[in-house]
């Protein structure tokens, strides 16, 4: 890996990859963090000195008080969950001031949202009991959808710069609230009407709050670049939750992948120089949708409790299975990877034997290399595996590749190969201190 580049560090699965561990370690490389996607859908685990932070608008970079940390246009920002979490960071004392930037763009995600994110749901999974289809998401009722749904749809969006302006925010609300009150209506929502005045006093409130933080922050990242500084993007959720290329419709409703980058921050592609994937040793899934690798057995139990595999933002059990290698090496090839991270490898200890897939077959008994991000034809395929030796040592204190057992060398010599890309950090711990790299940081060659 190079240092003094721009660099995005994005998840090559279904999410909760451990970004938030190698965003934090790469930070010393670079002057800016930036958020391109999603809002609080996502959930960053950080551990520093033992002091574990939960955090899932603002990014991980924050708890380094000298670097720059910014909310891009491409994210969707509920400002209650926001403020909770500069509250909750400031009683900690962690230092939120001139150092979180916010886009003017970015938009709201209002209380509604979350209403009518939950209230389709509930509706979805009730009529799946009376129809074939299920055709809900298991989204984490955050109101991600219904609040990029009202970007795309433009009249009714909110966006962070409209909390600055008191007048446009109020006219705006009284027709927005009148619509969406017959929407949840229509929903079986029980709920008395939305209050337009109530609304926007609340809004206003909170934007008085953020305003010292809320610029636009496409020239703030042009200047800081003119000025030599480095740029880190840090990917919420996973490549194969993008809106675009993940597995349809059981996905998110951003571009997560990096291709979400120049969009969501308004930086041009060609100046992300280098691209870490974030993918675990085995495979996680949350919320409904194709998981050809999960494993619905005690080899699955045995990695949930190992990994702690529960969710950061909601709590709920993880799905889990061995490692899908077809669908890292499609994430790999859709974001411009460069390097990988190979998280929670530490979890695979103990196990006598392991799988890797390599590959798919179809229904017709053909076997295919390439990933099927379609949500109805990827459960038809059946994992083609690759058995390999497990190793009994625990080996959260090695720090040094070459002390890891063999057979965890030749498990990451696997990868290496079939993905074709270097595994330039492996992670053997929650801990920063937990990590085996191929490639010093900046910090440690006194860059
Ligand atoms: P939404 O983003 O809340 O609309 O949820 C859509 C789908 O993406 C659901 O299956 C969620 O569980 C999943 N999802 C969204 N964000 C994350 C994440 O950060 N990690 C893992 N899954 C996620």
């Amino acid at each position: 890996m190079k240092v003094g580049t721009n660099t995005a560090v994005v998840g090559l699965q279904w999410g909760d990859e451990g970004k938030g561990k190698i965003v934090d370690l790469l930070t010393a490389d670079h002057d800016y963090i930036v958020r391109y996607n999603g809002g609080a859908n996502a959930g960053h685990t950080v551990v520093v000195a033992g002091k574990k932070y939960a955090l899932h608008l603002i990014p991980s970079g924050i708890l380094s008080p000298e670097k720059n940390c910014v909310i891009g246009n491409g994210v969707v920002v509920d400002p209650e969950k926001l403020l909770e979490e500069i509250d909750s960071l400031e009683k900690r004392d962690v230092m939120v001031a001139n150092n979180l930037k916010i886009s003017d763009r970015a938009h709201v995600v209002m209380p509604y949202h979350k209403e009518h994110d939950a209230a389709l749901e509930q509706v979805l999974s009730s009529a799946a009991g009376q129809m074939d289809e299920n055709l809900s998401i298991g989204t984490t009722k955050r109101g991600i959808g219904p609040a990029y749904a009202d970007k795309v749809h433009r009249s009714l969006a909110i966006r962070m710069g409209d909390l600055l302006d008191a007048d446009h925010l109020r006219s705006k609300l009284q027709v927005i609230c009148a619509i969406r009150t017959r929407e949840l209506d229509a929903l079986g929502l029980d709920t008395p009407p939305l209050d337009p005045a109530a609304l926007t006093r609340s809004l206003l409130e909170m934007g008085e709050r953020l305003k010292p933080h809320i610029v636009d922050t496409v020239y703030t990242l042009h200047e800081a670049m003119d000025e030599g500084k480095t740029i880190l993007f840090e990917g919420a959720n996973a490549c194969l939750l993008d809106i675009d290329h993940g597995t349809f419709p059981y996905v998110t409703s951003s571009n997560c992948s990096t291709l979400g980058i120049p969009s969501g921050t308004g930086i041009p592609g060609r100046h992300i120089e280098q691209v870490v994937g974030i993918m675990k040793a085995y495979t996680t899934r949350v919320g409904e949708g194709p998981f050809p690798t999960e494993e619905l057995s005690e080899t699955g139990d045995r990695i949930r409790e190992r990994g702690n595999e529960y969710g950061t933002t909601t709590g709920r059990p993880r799905r889990c299975g061995w490692l899908d290698l077809v669908a890292v090496r499609y994430s790999a090839m859709i974001c411009g990877t460069t390097s990988l991270a190979c998280m929670l490898l530490d979890v695979l200890s103990t196990f006598d034997e392991l799988k890797i897939c390599t590959a798919y077959r179809l229904p017709d008994g053909t076997v295919t290399d390439r990933f099927i991000p379609d949500a109805h034809r990827l459960p038809m395929v059946t994992p083609v595996y690759e058995t390999v030796p497990g190793w009994s040592e625990e080996i959260t204190d090695v720090t040094n590749r070459d002390d890891l057992p063999p057979e965890a060398l030749h498990y990451l010599d696997r990868i290496e190969t079939i993905t074709g890309l270097p595994v330039d950090i492996v992670s053997v711990g929650p801990d920063r201190a937990q990590t085996v790299r191929s490639v010093p940081t900046a910090e440690a060659i006194g860059g």
